[in-house]
């Protein structure tokens, strides 16, 4: 381990541990922590290094808001993200109240946004520890600091120059995790927040991507997740240019490694060497999240996607010629500002074209610093609302028809849950990241298995294992 700031990092680690030890000698109680994470795979990535500092430390992670210490992980990407984690948080102020130990901490995105940290000073005093999303490396420094008598420690940069590799992680799952390869965002769309509060596009070294896919390969993981706002442009920030297609090309190689999965790809990056890489490998998963967000190219240009319906079209034609049995989902927008009917019809279009196997959809939420929080003619919300009825209720019929088509067909899954609503019965991912829940034991979890997919119900199946 050389990164000189893990190793840093670490020290502090050590102090924690010393600490929690000492102190559960004296009191016989040890301390428990739990990570709740909100928005995306971004997200659960980061909690799972949180959790990585916390565990080495001595914490004893748990599940339960009710634990001592309470990491909130923010997200802020549409505006009811930002009320939620408020009215969650005038809930647990009076918890603190009843456990002298417990402390509240909050790291995320939220906490990078313009005007955020102000109403937490002010209405939010009980909160122990702030950070962003440019220094969660720090945690266990900051942790420590809390530690050792200072009231309330605060901490949000405005930038991040490198990026801090070998720290502690620990895995939501034994069989599969995500590994960034890629943090920020150079894109600038005019709708959202995740440039200004991820900062700048930054590529991993591809040489500690592969190492860290080696290693968990080493440790059970067989399913890998491949993180950052646009994976198309992987490779373009590093001194030895790479391509994104030249990097999954290496992982494949990778002992062990059985499905590789990405996300986000954004259309105006996503090359045909990609596309030809996809076709031809054999652990690269049929499956393709590319964001649509509209279908009409005069509003994709003021949202400055750098693509239009065309070419958008064009794109989706091409791959599903090179990738015949390709799962395609998307995120759609509906209510941007300036939105007519006609420029709605226009996504219906490309729905319908394209016939999504899943997408989500989401009503257009004005974030402020970002361009178009300034445009006018922000539509009405009964029209925006009529709008996303009818596109979900495509949305919907679409994807039925879809997941009709492998009923009665014999799949290789990756068995991935405990089903928790029905007794006895796990679930699993096919290739296409489609969920079938079939009857079956414990310990299955992790191991691929052949399930007959006997009902389509819509988003997922019911199935048997074959
Ligand atoms: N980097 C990814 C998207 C990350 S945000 C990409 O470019 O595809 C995930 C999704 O949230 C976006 O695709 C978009 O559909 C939605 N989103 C982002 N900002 C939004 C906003 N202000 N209002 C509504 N939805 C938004
Ligand atoms: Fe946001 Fe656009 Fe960047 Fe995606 S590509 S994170 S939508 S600015
Ligand atoms: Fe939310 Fe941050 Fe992801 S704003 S969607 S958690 S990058």
């Amino acid at each position: 381990m050389f990164d000189v700031n893990a190793q840093i990092q670490l020290k502090y680690v050590e102090k924690i541990r010393t600490y929690l030890s000492d102190y559960e000698r004296k009191t016989g109680k040890r301390l428990t922590a739990c990570v709740v994470t909100y928005g995306c795979q971004m997200n659960v990535k980061d909690s799972e290094k949180l959790s990585g500092i916390l565990e080495d430390a001595g914490f004893n992670i748990i599940e339960d808001e009710d634990a001592d210490l309470v990491i909130y992980n923010t997200c802020t990407v549409r505006e009811n993200a930002n009320k939620k984690l408020y009215g969650h948080l005038g809930l647990m102020k009076h918890k603190k109240e009843e456990n002298k130990d417990k402390m509240i901490a909050l790291c995320g995105c939220m906490m990078q946004e313009k005007g955020v940290i102000e109403v937490l000073e002010k209405d939010y005093k009980f909160v122990d520890i702030i950070f962003g999303t440019h220094n969660l490396y720090k945690f266990a420094e900051l942790l420590w600091q809390r530690f050792s008598g200072k009231k309330r420690v605060l901490e949000i940069l405005d930038k991040s120059d490198e990026i801090v590799e070998d720290l502690p992680s620990k895995r939501n799952d034994f069989f599969r995790c995500g590994v960034n390869i890629m943090y920020g965002c150079n894109n600038f769309c005019t709708f959202c927040i995740v440039p200004y509060v991820r900062g700048r596009e930054k590529s991993r070294d591809p040489k500690d991507i592969i190492r860290e896919c080696e290693a968990l390969a080493k440790d059970g993981v067989v399913e890998v997740m491949l993180l950052g706002q646009n994976v198309n442009s992987y490779g373009k920030t590093l001194e030895d240019k790479m391509t994104f297609a030249e990097l999954l090309s290496e992982i494949e190689k990778v002992e062990g490694i059985e499905r590789i999965r990405f996300m986000t790809s954004h259309p105006k990056d996503l090359s045909d060497d990609l596309i030809k890489v996809m076709a031809s490998s054999k652990k690269i998963c049929k499956q393709l999240h590319l964001p649509l967000q509209s279908g009409s190219s005069a509003l994709l240009k003021k949202m400055n996607r750098h693509y239009d319906k065309d070419r958008y079209l064009l794109l989706v034609d091409k791959l599903k010629k090179a990738i015949p049995d390709i799962c395609l989902t998307t995120d759609i927008i509906v209510g941007f500002p300036g939105e007519t009917e006609e420029d709605f019809l226009e996504t219906l279009d490309v729905v319908k074209k394209c016939e999504y196997d899943s997408a989500y959809t989401f009503i257009y939420s004005k974030r402020t610093g970002t361009p178009a929080a300034t445009f006018e003619d922000q539509v009405p919300k009964d029209v925006v609302k009529d709008r996303f009825d009818r596109l979900l209720k495509l949305v919907n019929e679409i994807s039925s028809k879809k997941t009709k088509k492998l009923e009665g067909k014999t799949v290789k899954v990756l068995v991935d849950e405990v089903n928790k609503d029905m007794e006895g019965f796990m679930s699993g991912r096919l290739d296409n990241n489609m969920v079938v829940h079939f009857k079956g034991d414990k310990d299955l979890l992790g191991k691929f298995v052949n399930v007959k997919l006997n009902e389509a119900k819509g988003f997922y199946y019911i199935g048997e294992l074959a």
